[in-house]
């Protein structure tokens, strides 16, 4: 018998095509959006970089920037950060993108450390830049699929965040062919996973199996893509970067109004206010609902008591508005109760997801409570390459490496070239077995997909030279240099 296959029809599906698309029709938008904190997320180092030095004290290293955006040896290459707050920049190796461990500091007015390496006694240049960095500040980003940090040339086509972002990819409406989305007439959920997708992080963000946050476009649903989660006695207070849903959230506002108030109510997305017209616009805002509040003059800054600022729980984040609007506002936690119980802000609380997220969660701050209920629910789902890696790693923890190794061994089967940390860590467990030519084809499959991974390379050299392999070693101590916090030493 012949099996006949019917054809399938398939939709034109719109691309991305840029913001300078729309300049010709809307150019008034356009325009104003060109100047926001959001279209300037993110963009090329162009000699115009704010020279400037300092002393790190930890490693004792004198760290000098200059215009050009040399530092170190090395050339900035990317800026993420308006600039507002302050700005991270990356700098490019043989087509993978890392970040650099100096940050400007726009606030103190100086370059410093990046968040966490204040410490470091050996500030290395081996941060991966992930695809995750560059989703919530750059639009159309080009990741190699199978890398950590690798990336096309240029490694995203549109600086900051594009009118996409939030309308939709827009080819066929440049050709007249089609609407593009308009949030505010969206369904709430869907108009609420606009501005979520960026500004929600939780304690944990878990992508559904088979999902890609990077798939999501305006007009979907958020909750489709991920699930989000937060401590169940409130996230241990503090205002973070991209905690502003989660605040607002618990607002007496937003829970007695429900629906209509949303982040566009008291935001332009295409402009911010002017610093002189800021007080007012802010509390025209206000008192569109609260015509009744204070008659007193003295009161009509409603941000400086209701909305104070206070210093980023995330370090590095600057100072943030605090979104929960109190009535009297201590900048402290919104539950006091300390619980290490997590819940799904947005999404779905099945078991995998559930799981995925105290197992980030646990292994983040080393409560066992966490990782075991991890263990408890990862082993009831059905296997899928994440579900396995975080059950391995975990399972590893605990000294059971047989059941870690196969569970590495799954997640690169199931979805191949598997999670860098499979790899790594498949290394390590034959390394303790000293089966060394099987680690070292790990650890050097991992550098494949990552040249700073600090962990493969540091095995690597021991391994290498229990074989005898001291050249092998020797070129891999090198390649290791070139991370270090101060230039290889040049050749002569
Ligand atoms: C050739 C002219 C043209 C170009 C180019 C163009 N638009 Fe439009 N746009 C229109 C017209 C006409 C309308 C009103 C009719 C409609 O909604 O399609 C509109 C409406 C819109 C709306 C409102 C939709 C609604 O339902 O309220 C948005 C949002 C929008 N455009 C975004 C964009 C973006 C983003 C781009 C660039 C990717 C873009 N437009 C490029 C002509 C254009
Ligand atoms: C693609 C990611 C992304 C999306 C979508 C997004 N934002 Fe943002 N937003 C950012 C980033 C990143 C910044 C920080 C920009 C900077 O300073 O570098 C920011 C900054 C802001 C700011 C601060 C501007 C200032 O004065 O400093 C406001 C307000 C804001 N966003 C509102 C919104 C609203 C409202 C929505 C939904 C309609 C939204 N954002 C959607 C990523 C996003
Ligand atoms: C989930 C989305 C998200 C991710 C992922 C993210 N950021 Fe941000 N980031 C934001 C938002 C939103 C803001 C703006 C907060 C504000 O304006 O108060 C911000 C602000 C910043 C700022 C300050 C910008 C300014 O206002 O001057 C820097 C620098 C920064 N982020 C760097 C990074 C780097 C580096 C990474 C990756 C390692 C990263 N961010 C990952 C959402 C994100
Ligand atoms: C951060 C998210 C965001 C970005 C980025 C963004 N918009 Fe919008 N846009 C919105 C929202 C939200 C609305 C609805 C505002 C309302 O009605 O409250 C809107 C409305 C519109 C409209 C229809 C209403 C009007 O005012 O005419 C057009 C056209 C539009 N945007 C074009 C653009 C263009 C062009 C860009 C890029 C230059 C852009 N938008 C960037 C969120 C965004
Ligand atoms: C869409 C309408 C809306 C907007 C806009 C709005 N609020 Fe509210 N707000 C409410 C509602 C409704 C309540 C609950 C009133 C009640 O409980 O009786 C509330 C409650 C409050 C409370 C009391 C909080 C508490 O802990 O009891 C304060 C303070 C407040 N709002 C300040 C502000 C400020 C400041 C702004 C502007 C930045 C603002 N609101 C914008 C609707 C709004
Ligand atoms: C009731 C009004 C109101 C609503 C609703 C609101 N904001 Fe704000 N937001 C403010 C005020 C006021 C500021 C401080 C502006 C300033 O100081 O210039 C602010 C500042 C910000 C900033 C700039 C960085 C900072 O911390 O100062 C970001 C980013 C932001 N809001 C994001 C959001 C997002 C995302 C939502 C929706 C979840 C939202 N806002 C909803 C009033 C609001
Ligand atoms: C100097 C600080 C300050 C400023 C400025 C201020 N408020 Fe308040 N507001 C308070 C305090 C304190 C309370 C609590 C009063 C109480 O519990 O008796 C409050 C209470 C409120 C309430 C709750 C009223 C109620 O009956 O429970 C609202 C709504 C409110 N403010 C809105 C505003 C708005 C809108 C503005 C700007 C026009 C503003 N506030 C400016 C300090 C301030």
């Amino acid at each position: 018998m012949i099996i006949l296959w019917p054809m399938t029809l398939l939709l034109a599906q719109a691309t991305f095509t840029g913001n300078l698309a729309c300049r010709k029709c809307h150019p008034a938008i356009y325009a104003k959006y060109q100047s926001t904190p959001m279209a300037r997320s993110s963009g090329v180092v162009a000699g115009d970089v704010v020279a400037g030095s300092f002393q790190h004290p930890a490693s004792g290293f004198q760290f000098s920037v200059d215009q050009q955006g040399l530092v170190a040896g090395r050339k900035l290459t990317h800026y993420v950060g308006s600039g507002a707050a302050g700005r991270s920049y990356f700098y490019g190796l043989g087509g993978f993108l890392f970040q650099a461990p100096v940050t400007w500091y726009a606030q103190k007015g100086r370059w410093d450390m990046s968040p966490g390496y204040e410490q470091d006694r050996d500030p290395a240049w081996n941060r991966a830049v992930t695809p995750n960095c560059l989703f919530c500040h750059a639009s159309q980003v080009r990741p190699i699929y199978g890398t950590e940090n690798g990336y096309a040339d240029p490694p995203f086509l549109q600086d900051g965040v594009g009118c996409e972002r939030c309308h939709g990819a827009g080819s066929e409406h440049v050709q007249g062919k089609a609407k593009m989305v308009n949030p505010a007439k969206l369904d709430p959920t869907r108009r609420d996973s606009v501005c979520s997708q960026c500004h929600l992080a939780g304690e944990a963000r878990v992508e559904k199996s088979g999902k890609s946050l990077g798939a999501y476009r305006a007009g979907d649903l958020l909750s489709d893509f991920v699930s989000y989660f937060v401590l169940t006695g409130g996230s241990g207070g503090g205002v973070k970067a991209t905690g502003y849903v989660e605040r607002f959230a618990a607002s007496r506002c937003k829970q007695a109004s429900g629906d209509k108030l949303w982040c566009a109510t008291c935001h332009d997305p295409h402009s911010v206010p002017e610093a002189q017209q800021r007080v007012a616009y802010f509390r025209e805002k206000c008192l569109a609902c609260h015509q009744q509040a204070h008659k007193n003059t003295a009161e009509r800054d409603c941000m400086s008591c209701h909305m104070p600022r206070a210093q980023a729980a995330d370090g590095g984040h600057g100072v943030l508005t605090d979104h929960a609007i109190l009535k009297k506002p201590t900048g402290a936690a919104l539950h006091s109760e300390s619980s290490w119980k997590l819940k799904a802000f947005l999404g779905e609380e099945s078991p995998r997801e559930t799981g995925i997220a105290y197992a980030e969660v646990g292994v983040r701050t080393g409560n066992r409570n966490q990782q075991d209920e991890a263990i408890r629910l990862l082993s009831r789902c059905k296997l899928d390459a994440e579900v396995a890696v975080r059950l391995g790693d975990l399972l590893q923890r605990q000294g059971k490496t047989r059941e870690a190794e196969a569970l590495y061994q799954a997640a690169i089967r199931l979805q191949p070239p598997g999670p860098l940390v499979a790899l790594v860590n498949l290394g390590v467990i034959h390394g303790s077995r000293a089966e060394y030519e099987e680690a070292i084809r790990w650890w050097r499959a991992a550098i494949e997909r990552n040249p700073g991974q600090r962990e493969a390379m540091v095995n690597l050299i021991p391994a290498l030279r229990a074989l005898g392999r001291a050249e092998e070693a020797a070129r891999v101590e090198e390649s290791l240099r070139r991370f270090a916090a101060q230039p290889p030493a040049k050749k002569r």
